[in-house]
């Protein structure tokens, strides 16, 4: 039984270096920008200085120096403590938030804590800690993780929020993915009846009934995690592929674009709660575009990931940018602050526009 659980371990830990690598290497993006279809309206008299620009918010009740919050990858394997330090020191540089990937495994292997704790050594304005909402509903053989759990994870990272991600597209097109999600949404209920839950979506997005639903069981916010940016089923395609497993080749390769965008997720979703916009966001102004139609912040997972594994100054410098980059959009619109970026008019074009004018859900 023990040496099963070992190689159910190493298994794990394999899948999280293979999805390091494949996002840092592979174009896993949908073949259409979303974020494009948000235009922010030009103002030619700003009447404000570029110096003044205050792009500080608040969320969950902590306070950030910029609506970003760099979005959860990883944790669970030898590399990943690296990872999690690098985007830790950046997060504190810049005043964002910060989520670890999904802490199952140092549940259930002490020795990987390290891992993700590591990211405690820093002054992160916004911890996020992470467990998957499929293992909060029996898989087979494996037990639920229940509200202690939720609460061990949390401490593990001193978080102030618990993301419990949504990711059936994942499950349902890797090998042995779990897939049992009936009680999906009672579990989130009673993690939320104790504990301050962010419930997150990890790239296939969330639908106006979900969230309606989400918002009714006591979620604290939604991270949307819409379509248009890193596709696991584009990740689970280069892993079979490696594998030589020709159905979850055509599996992946079929589910590539599966979803509703980041930008047509975020207008679903506006249901009273704070919204995070994650999925596909690649520049400052894509943040800028986040805020200006209704995000209290913009997520990034893929975008940042290559810098990431360069080291902390590349990831300092990426970061630098995009945070100029929103800076910019607001002197541009003549937003002074995230409030005033938030009421700027912003129009949806394109495919997001289409989308929008013929969804019910
Ligand atoms: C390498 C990698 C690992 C990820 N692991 C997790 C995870 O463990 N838990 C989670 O909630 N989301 C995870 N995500 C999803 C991201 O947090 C994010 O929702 C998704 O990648 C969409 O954002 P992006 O388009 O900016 O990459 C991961 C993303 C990447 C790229």
């Amino acid at each position: 039984m023990k040496c099963e659980g070992a190689k159910t371990d190493r298994l794990i830990e394999r899948r999280k270096s293979d999805h390091i690598e494949i996002c840092a290497r592979e174009e896993l993006m949908a073949g259409y920008s979303y974020w494009d279809d948000v235009r922010l309206i030009h103002n030619a008299l700003p009447e404000v200085d570029l110096a003044d620009i205050d792009t500080s918010t608040v969320l969950f009740g902590r306070k950030l120096d910029a609506p970003i919050i760099i979005s959860a990858m990883t944790g669970g394997y030898g590399k990943a403590e690296e990872i999690n330090r690098t985007l830790a020191e950046v997060a504190e540089h810049f005043g964002i938030g910060l989520g670890v990937g999904s802490q199952r495994a140092a549940l259930e292997n002490p020795e990987l804590v390290r891992t993700y704790s590591v990211i405690r050594e820093f002054e992160v304005p916004l911890r996020i800690g992470n467990l998957g909402a499929p293992q909060l509903v029996g898989q087979g053989s494996k037990v639920p993780l229940d509200v202690d759990a939720g609460r061990a994870a949390m401490g593990m990272v001193d978080a102030h929020i618990l993301a419990i991600h949504l990711n059936y597209l994942q499950e349902v097109v890797q090998p042995e993915g779990d897939t049992q999600a009936r009680g999906c949404l009672e579990a989130i209920s009673e993690f939320s009846s104790s504990l301050p839950v962010l419930a997150k979506e990890t790239g296939a997005g969330i639908s106006r009934s979900t969230a309606l639903k989400l918002k009714q069981v006591g979620v604290k916010g939604i991270d949307v995690g819409g379509m248009g940016g890193t596709s696991f089923s584009a990740v689970e395609y280069f892993r079979a592929k490696s594998a030589g497993d020709a159905t979850r080749i055509n599996l992946g390769e079929t589910f590539w674009d599966w979803g509703i965008p980041t930008p047509v997720s975020i207008q679903l979703s506006t249901v009273g709660v704070p919204l995070i916009a994650t999925g596909g966001v690649r520049s400052g102004l894509d943040v800028a575009r986040a805020i200006a139609i209704g995000s209290s912040a913009a997520g990034l997972a893929g975008r940042l990931l290559p810098a990431a594994l360069e080291g902390k100054d590349s990831l300092m410098l990426e970061m630098g940018t995009m945070i100029q980059e929103l800076k910019t959009a607001m002197f541009l619109v003549g937003a002074e602050n995230i409030e005033q970026l938030s009421a700027t008019h912003a129009l949806l074009t394109g495919r997001s526009r289409e989308w929008l004018n013929e969804v019910t859900e």
